[in-house]
C-alpha cells in the first residue's frame, strides 16, 4: 500500500528535502523512498551564473527599451539584484530633460523654429557636444546611485542616424564611456566601426562591450573588424524573431526563422573561430525554464525585456501597461510603421498607428539620415496634400515624438501572456509588479 502511495507521488529531490514528519503516509506512518522513482529536481535559473570577464552575475540581462521604458530606477534595480540592466541612449537629450531638468528640446526647437516649415531637415544638427554631454550626465547620475553586486549597460542603437551618423554615434559612445557606464549593447545595426570609433578611449579595454546579432553572418562582418583591433566583444546577444522593438529580420519572412537555431549556429561559429564568448539569446523567453533551456543547450545568460514592461520602474505609464496585460495574440502585430526601415513589434492599439502630428525634427530629429530625410516628413507630406483638414499618417509614423510620449506600444511577442503573471483587482485592472518580482520569477520559478 505504501508503495501504491509513493508510485502516485513521483517525489522530486527538492521535496526531499522538506523536513522529515512531512514524509509519512496520510495515516503519519513513517515512509521509506524507492530511490527509483525519485526524479532529479527541476533546474532553477538560478543555478547557473554569467561570466564576463571574469565577473559574475545572475544569468539574467534586462534588454535596453527606448525610449526610457527601460529607466534608470529599473536598471538600478536589475543590478542591485545581481543581473545587468540597460539604460537606453534613444532620445537621451530628452531624457535627460526628464531627469536631470535640461532644457534640450526646447533649446533646439526654438534654435530651428524658423527653418521648421522646410522638408528637408538637414538644417537641424544636433549639437555634438550637447549629445555627449546628455549622454554623459544621464549615466553618471545613474551609476552614482548603483548598489548591488551587477552592473549597468547601456543600449546604444547605429540605426538612431541624427543628421549625422557617425559623428553622433561617437559623440554617444564616448559620453557613455566618460559618465562610468560598466558596458555597452551595440544595437540596431552592424556596428562595423564603433569599435574603431572608441578604440583610443581610456575604458575601450576595460567596459564590456557587446553587440546585438540575428544572424551568424552579422556576427561574422563584426567580429572581422573588431580582430583588426585586437579587441573581441565580451559579449553577445542572439535576438530572434519573438523580440520587441525593432526585428533583425523581414516583415514577410520573421517567422521563418526560429531563436535556439540563430543560437547555434552563432556558437558554432564562435567555436570555429575558437572564440569563448558568452552567447545570450533574446526573444520570447518567458520564464526561467525557458532560459534554463537554452543554457544547457550552451548559452551563458538570457536578455529578457517584456515581462519587465508592467512592473512599476517601467517608463510606461499605467494605462499602456494595463493594455499590454490586456493583450491578445491577435493584438500584437509587426509592421513598417518606424522610419528606421526596420520592421516593428507593437500593440495594434498604439496611440501612434494613423497619427498625423507634424514631424519634430527640428527638436529630436534622431532618424534623420545624413542628407536631412525622414520617411515620415515624406509620408506627413502626401497625407496632408491628400486631406489637410484631418492628416492621418497611416504607413509611417513619428517615431521620436511617439516613442517619446510613450504612444508607440512596442512589446514582444510573448506580450498576450503577461496576464498569467499577474492577479486582476476588484477595480478590473491588473496589479504593477515590481522589477524585483519578475527578475526573481525567471530565477526561481520552475514553472513552464
Ligand atoms: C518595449 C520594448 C522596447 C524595446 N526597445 C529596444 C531598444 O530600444 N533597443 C534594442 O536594442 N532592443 C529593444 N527591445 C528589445 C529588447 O531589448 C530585448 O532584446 C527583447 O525584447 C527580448 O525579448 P522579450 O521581450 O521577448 O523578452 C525592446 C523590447 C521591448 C519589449
Amino acid at each position: 500500500m505504501i508503495k501504491q502511495f509513493f508510485g502516485k507521488l513521483r517525489l522530486s529531490v527538492s521535496s526531499v528535502c522538506i523536513p522529515l514528519q512531512a514524509a509519512s503516509d496520510p495515516m503519519g506512518r513513517k515512509l521509506y523512498y524507492d530511490e527509483t522513482l525519485i526524479q532529479p529536481a527541476m533546474k532553477k535559473l538560478d543555478d547557473y551564473r554569467l561570466l564576463i570577464d571574469s565577473k559574475e552575475y545572475a544569468p539574467i540581462m534586462i534588454g535596453g527599451m527606448g525610449v526610457d521604458i527601460s529607466t534608470p530606477e529599473m536598471a538600478l534595480e536589475g543590478a542591485r539584484l545581481g543581473g545587468i540592466a540597460h539604460l537606453s541612449d534613444a532620445l537621451i537629450c530628452a531624457v535627460s530633460d526628464r531627469y536631470l531638468k535640461t532644457n534640450y528640446v526646447k533649446d533646439r526647437f526654438a534654435k530651428n523654429k524658423a527653418s521648421a516649415h522646410l522638408s528637408n531637415k538637414s538644417f537641424a544638427q544636433f549639437d555634438l557636444q550637447e549629445v555627449a554631454e546628455a549622454t554623459r550626465n544621464l549615466v553618471s547620475s545613474t551609476m552614482e546611485k548603483k548598489k548591488g553586486p551587477g552592473d549597468i549597460f547601456i543600449n546604444l542603437m547605429e540605426k538612431l542616424t541624427m543628421n549625422n551618423p557617425r559623428e553622433t554615434l561617437h559623440a554617444r559612445l564616448i559620453g557613455a564611456l566618460d559618465g562610468g557606464i560598466d558596458g555597452i549593447s551595440l544595437g540596431a545595426g552592424l556596428h562595423l566601426s564603433s569599435f574603431d570609433l572608441i578604440k583610443d578611449h581610456p575604458r575601450f579595454r576595460d567596459a564590456k562591450l557587446g553587440i546585438i546579432v540575428s544572424s551568424q553572418r552579422a556576427l561574422k562582418l563584426f567580429l572581422k573588424r573588431t580582430a583588426r583591433l585586437k579587441r573581441n566583444p565580451d559579449f553577445i546577444v542572439v535576438e530572434g524573431p519573438l523580440a520587441g522593438g525593432h526585428l533583425g529580420f523581414g516583415l514577410d519572412d520573421w517567422f521563418n526563422y526560429d531563436l535556439k537555431t540563430i543560437t547555434q549556429e552563432v556558437m558554432e561559429l564562435l567555436k570555429k573561430e575558437s572564440l569563448s564568448i558568452p552567447v545570450i539569446p533574446a526573444g520570447g523567453i518567458f520564464t526561467g525554464s525557458d532560459a534554463v533551456e537554452l543554457i544547457e543547450a550552451g548559452a551563458s545568460a538570457v536578455q529578457v525585456a517584456t515581462r519587465f514592461t508592467i512592473t512599476k520602474e517601467s517608463g510606461l505609464p499605467e494605462k499602456a501597461k494595463q493594455a499590454y496585460f490586456e493583450a491578445k495574440e491577435e493584438d500584437i502585430v509587426v509592421n513598417l510603421v518606424s522610419p528606421t526601415g526596420y520592421p516593428m513589434r507593437m500593440l495594434a492599439q498604439s496611440p501612434c498607428i494613423g497619427a498625423g502630428i507634424k514631424p519634430n525634427c527640428e527638436s529630436m530629429g534622431y532618424i534623420l539620415d545624413r542628407e536631412g530625410n525622414c520617411s515620415y516628413i515624406e509620408a506627413y507630406q502626401q497625407a496632408k496634400e491628400l486631406q489637410p483638414d484631418n492628416i492621418s499618417v497611416k504607413e509611417k509614423t513619428c517615431l521620436c515624438t511617439q516613442m517619446r510620449a510613450y504612444r508607440t506600444w512596442t512589446c514582444g511577442h510573448s506580450t498576450s501572456r503577461l496576464k498569467e503573471t499577474s492577479q486582476r483587482m476588484d477595480d478590473g485592472t491588473f496589479r504593477i509588479l515590481t522589477t524585483e518580482e519578475v527578475f526573481n520569477d525567471y530565477l526561481y520559478g520552475t514553472n513552464k
